[in-house]
């Protein structure tokens, strides 16, 4: 069912941490979810490789821009969650990507240089919608933060999106060890241990309001449509 996409053309924005965390904790919560690995160098491919990938979690490898469409087209027929990890890059697969997403969302961490490049890909989307004439719900989330600080950068570049009416979630991808050592375990932040990673606790609780969030605003934004 729905499709959720994760883009920015900016490396390492967080936007593989961000889809494997959610599509754990969406197969904890019972749902079958197939992930859609559209970057060439398979990152979360990878991932589904090590020992603990849930049950319920499926990896799609081989996309490439002749099939990505087709890849999603089928997971969502089939499942309740398609996420699509993309490259950080612009390319024809971003864009076909995009243009099948019931939510986009734009992983950025919380410096004005990454929001230009943040900025990037809300274009590309805007693109996209006029170029099928329909509206592609989007959210910037703010990935690598600390979990201590609020900084006040922080709070005018959401300012500043939100002022271009672009929202962004209330809930951060804090700096979490926990979250890289899921790609160097295996597994979710649920099957690591204290002894491979400590901070554990903030980590899953993190995970839990992020994919709460995100399902909240898919529930939001399917009931706008459907009133429209
Ligand atoms: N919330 C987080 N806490 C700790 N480390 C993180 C977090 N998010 C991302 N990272 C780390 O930052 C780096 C980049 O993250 P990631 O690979 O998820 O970004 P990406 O946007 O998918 O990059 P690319 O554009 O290369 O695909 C990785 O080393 C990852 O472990
Ligand atoms: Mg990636």
């Amino acid at each position: 069912m729905p499709t959720i996409v994760f883009a920015s053309p900016k490396g390492g924005a967080g936007k593989s941490t961000s889809a494997v965390i959610l599509a754990a904790e969406l197969a904890r919560k019972g749902a079958a979810v197939t992930v859609i690995d559209a970057d060439p160098n398979r990152p979360v491919s990878a991932w589904a490789r090590r020992p603990g990938k849930p049950a319920a979690l499926e990896v799609v490898s081989d996309v490439t821009e002749e099939t990505v469409i087709d890849a999603i087209e089928n997971a969502a027929a089939r499942v309740p969650f398609v996420i699509v990890d993309l490259e950080g890059t612009a390319s024809m697969t971003v864009a076909y990507a995009i243009s099948r997403a019931d939510l986009v969302i734009i992983p950025t961490q919380g410096s004005q240089l990454d929001a230009a490049e943040a900025a990037k890909a809300i274009r590309l989307i805007r693109q996209q919608e006029r170029a099928f004439a329909r509206r592609i719900p989007h959210a910037v989330l703010f990935t690598r933060t600390s979990a201590a600080i609020r900084p006040r950068t922080l709070q005018h570049i959401r300012a500043e999106f939100e002022a271009h009416g672009v929202p962004s979630l209330e809930t951060q991808m804090h700096e979490r060890e926990a979250y890289r050592a899921v790609f160097s375990f295996g597994g979710t932040v649920d099957s690591l241990t204290e002894a491979q990673v400590g901070g554990l606790d903030g980590a899953i609780r993190n995970a839990r309001a992020f994919a709460a969030e995100v399902v909240g605003l898919l529930r939001q934004t399917q009931t706008a449509a459907a009133a429209a």
